[in-house]
């Protein structure tokens, strides 16, 4: 495998680069055989467990794909960084964080264990389940279409077209959901929810299961790298204090139980779901030397076989690999 960080004043090429990603994408799709596809939803063994795909794209108009850039798959836990998003922006920050705290858990994402051990006032981050579900019922609307409508728009604002439902992917979701209502009742008798509980899960199972691309990641990951701006047009589509919160939420507890060691060895904001995908923000930074996408990039990552964090097990190593090389460290 190359090791790619030569020469890197003088040949930042994108026909550079791309091959050494290339190269990189080739070396860990073998790593992909040391995960799994997540079973818990049917549907999502439906996936190629071997597939993997990377897109960077920077600030500098530079875009790299390689491998399996093509696929659709579910949005899944990335939902949840548009969810609080969108709570903030109508709801005020001062609000939703009077109902969802911002404290790591060290805890699987969809863990049980402190609505229960201890008496909580309110669940510990928006990314854990109970953090999102909680943060779901204070969308806007009476439904669960009407709820979900704000996260569509602000998609729809980054993406340039209105994602679609996957129905499967929600059917499967909804039926597998027993986890889920159990972690409702919990927050239900918390008395921290803002909706019906039936509404609320309706629309947590639903804007997890919007279809998206490794393109789609990169596109939103490169709008939160730049504080919330659409640096091509200057507009403002995330409120500044939003858009950096919510890559607070990233780096602490956007890859979990595995928040620590991915802030440690890749060093940047980054949120995963289970159907393997991984958005990653990486901010303009100031070095000495001249490094690939100094100016800032969004990273999508797609590798469904997942570790026991329920993170893409070659998808991360990849985006350290990535990282590493080439210097992306916020720290
Ligand atoms: O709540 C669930 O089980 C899923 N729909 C979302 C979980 C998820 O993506 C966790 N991420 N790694």
């Amino acid at each position: 495998m190359v090791q790619g960080s030569t020469n890197l004043n003088t040949e930042l090429t994108q026909e550079w680069l791309q091959n050494y990603v290339d190269d990189w994408v080739r070396f860990y799709r073998k790593h992909t055989v040391d995960g799994e596809l997540a079973s818990y939803i049917p549907q999502l063994t439906k996936a190629d467990p071997n597939a993997l795909g990377v897109i960077i794209m920077g600030n500098n108009g530079m875009t790299i794909k390689s491998g399996d850039v093509d696929a659709t798959f579910s949005i899944q836990s990335i939902s949840k960084v548009f969810a609080f998003i969108v709570a903030c922006m109508d709801r005020g920050v001062s609000y939703v964080l009077n109902r969802v705290d911002v404290e790591p858990t060290g805890h699987a994402f969809n863990s049980i264990i402190h609505l229960e051990m201890r008496k909580i006032e309110k669940p510990f981050n928006p990314l854990i389940n109970a953090g999102a579900i909680t943060v779901t019922s204070m969308l806007q609307g009476r439904t669960s279409d009407e709820k979900l409508e704000g996260i569509f728009q602000l998609l729809e604002k980054i993406l340039g077209r209105r994602p679609e439902l996957d129905v499967d992917v929600y059917e499967s979701e909804r039926e597998s959901s027993i986890r889920n209502r159990g972690i409702g009742y919990f927050l239900l008798e918390a008395g921290v929810l803002e909706s019906d509980l039936g509404i609320t899960l309706e629309t947590y199972f639903k804007q997890c299961s919007i279809k998206i691309t490794v393109e789609d990641l990169a596109k939103l990951g490169l709008i939160l790298a730049n504080d919330g701006m659409d640096k091509t047009t200057g507009e403002e589509i995330i409120p500044r204090q939003i858009a950096r919160l919510a890559k607070v939420l990233m780096l602490t507890c956007g890859m979990y139980d595995a928040s620590g060691k991915f802030a440690a060895y890749v060093g940047v904001p980054a949120k995963s779901g289970v159907a393997g995908g991984i958005m990653a923000s990486v901010p303009p930074r100031i070095r000495e030397e001249v490094l690939p996408f100094m100016d800032g990039c969004g990273v999508g990552v797609y590798g469904p076989a997942l570790d026991e964090q329920g993170n893409s097990v070659a998808g991360t190593r990849l985006l350290r690999h990535i990282a590493s090389h080439w210097d992306f460290s916020i720290f």
